[in-house]
């Protein structure tokens, strides 16, 4: 891939989305497919890429939570400005202003001011932290500041001095700053590795999650050793069978909502149905695929959150491939399903896929319309999320524990939480608003019609 000089003709747009360092060409390619402009800028380590926006389609169409590879999304513009006298706010307040107003924004929530997740963008972080408040001071002078607007004025900086001046829609953008959810590790946790799945559940689940995790449901964890992934559910109050060859450590350990079998998590199977199987076994991403899909098609879980180590090269087509193989199988089950791929924060060479089957009554309060797709599509003929759906996920107001299920205290000291989150906002966003050129890592297949009592 080419890193092409930045233009500066005004009138541009360009989509900026902010990725792994190492996986630009991934989040390249998946902007280019599903919003179809150009790449313009796709260094490699960069940890950003900028695809360019067609001006004659409606700009604020794309949501980051429909990207695999992306955890931010903005809008911006050519007009960049450089960074290199001393008055840096002045020039890129000029610009943005200049730039709101071309796009008809006349105000802005706040404004904040970003930069890569890579060492030298870190590096950047003092000086936002400089910028930020004072561009904020004159978005409040100018009287742009305001709490009706869905808007917010974004800047990004990057290490060769140059500053990306820009927009995002709130609901199409990630809330936490970076588009990184911060959570704060458990002392008792056996192994970091629990953040992912908190990582995992807050993306996925989002609101819904205490519906879709109860006391008292089960679960399979196959690769659970040493125990991070079987130590979040457990703290959720699930009882957990964890299959591993390897030891489980710390609370884990002869623990009364823990069964450790020691067995092959390819040839295990339950005994009885389960609410959830999680996987972060290392294997080729197909064959945890073909797992998962057994499991799911099957009736052995109904949840599935599992971790698909990813190859060097064609990441994305690895991910469609394994999309394919849960698809199809689903299909042939008969079965409706919501499947969502989602690099995490947490993850490393690697994304993190989402199954559920979801009841009657959860389409129902979600109003979850999918829209019909023609049968043998590439992608096995799924249908995808229609836009009328909520913007979270799980069962509407099922906050909290249900009142007739206690659940089970879990064996460990309960000091910590099962991972804290440090910002939280509701964010799975199921608002698929995007004209799609190619499909979102969102596929829904709907339930069969109820046929009508005569
Ligand atoms: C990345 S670690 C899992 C970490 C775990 N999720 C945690 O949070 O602590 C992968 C685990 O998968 C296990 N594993 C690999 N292949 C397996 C198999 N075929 N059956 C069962 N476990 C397997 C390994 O023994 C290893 O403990």
């Amino acid at each position: 891939m080419t890193t092409k000089n930045i233009t500066t003709t005004p009138t541009e747009l360009a989509w900026l989305g902010y990725c792994r360092a190492g996986f630009e060409r991934d989040l390249g390619i998946e902007l280019q497919e599903r919003l179809g402009g150009e790449i313009i800028e796709a260094e490699e380590n960069a940890g950003f890429v900028r695809v360019s926006c067609s001006t004659g389609r409606a700009k604020f169409h794309a949501s980051v939570h429909d990207f695999i590879f992306a955890r931010q999304l903005l809008l911006t513009c050519d007009s960049v400005v450089a960074l290199t006298s001393n008055d840096r706010v002045n020039p890129i307040f000029e610009a943005l202003t200049i730039f709101l107003v071309a796009q008809g924004i006349d105000h802005v929530v706040d404004c904040r001011v970003e930069y890569p997740d890579t060492n030298h963008g870190k590096a950047l972080s003092r000086s936002a932290k400089a910028i930020e408040p004072r561009l904020r001071e004159l978005f409040g002078e100018a009287g742009m500041l305001a709490g009706h607007t869905k808007y917010r004025a974004m800047v990004f900086l990057t290490p060769d001095k140059r500053a990306y001046i820009g927009v995002a829609d709130m609901h199409l953008s990630a809330e936490d700053p970076l588009g990184i959810p911060r959570f704060r590790m458990p002392a008792d946790a056996p192994s970091r590795s629990t953040l992912k799945l908190a990582e995992a559940i807050h993306v996925f689940l989002g609101s819904g999650q205490d519906e879709a995790l109860q006391p008292d449901m089960r679960a399979v964890d196959l690769g659970a050793a040493p125990g991070g992934w079987t130590w979040q559910l457990m703290q959720r109050g699930l009882r957990i069978t964890a299959v591993d060859n390897a030891s489980l450590k710390g609370d884990l350990v002869d623990n009364a909502m823990v069964k450790h079998l020691r067995a092959d998590g390819f040839k295990y199977t339950p005994n009885i149905p389960v609410d959830w199987l999680v996987c972060d076994m290392v294997e080729q991403p197909a064959r945890i695929a073909k797992l998962v899909a057994k499991w799911l098609a099957s009736g052995w879980a109904r949840y599935a959150i599992f971790n698909l180590k990813l190859p060097m090269k064609k990441r994305n087509e690895e991910v469609e491939r394994c999309r394919q193989i849960i698809g199809e199988a689903l299909d042939e089950a008969g079965k409706s399903y919501i499947l969502q791929f989602k690099q995490l924060y947490h993850d490393r060479e690697e994304v993190t896929g989402f199954v559920m089957l979801p009841s009657r009554k959860e389409r129902f309060a979600h109003n979850v319309a999918a829209r019909d797709k023609p049968a043998n599509t590439s992608r096995g003929g799924q249908k995808k999320i229609g836009r009328e759906t909520n913007g979270t996920m799980g069962v509407k107001g099922a906050k909290g524990v249900s009142e007739t299920k206690r659940p089970p205290k879990p064996a460990s000291s309960g000091k910590t939480g099962p991972g804290t989150l440090v910002q939280t906002k509701p964010v799975l966003n199921l608002n698929s608003t995007l004209p799609r050129a190619a499909a979102s890592p969102w596929s829904v297949k709907p339930l069969p019609k109820r046929k009508k009592a005569k």
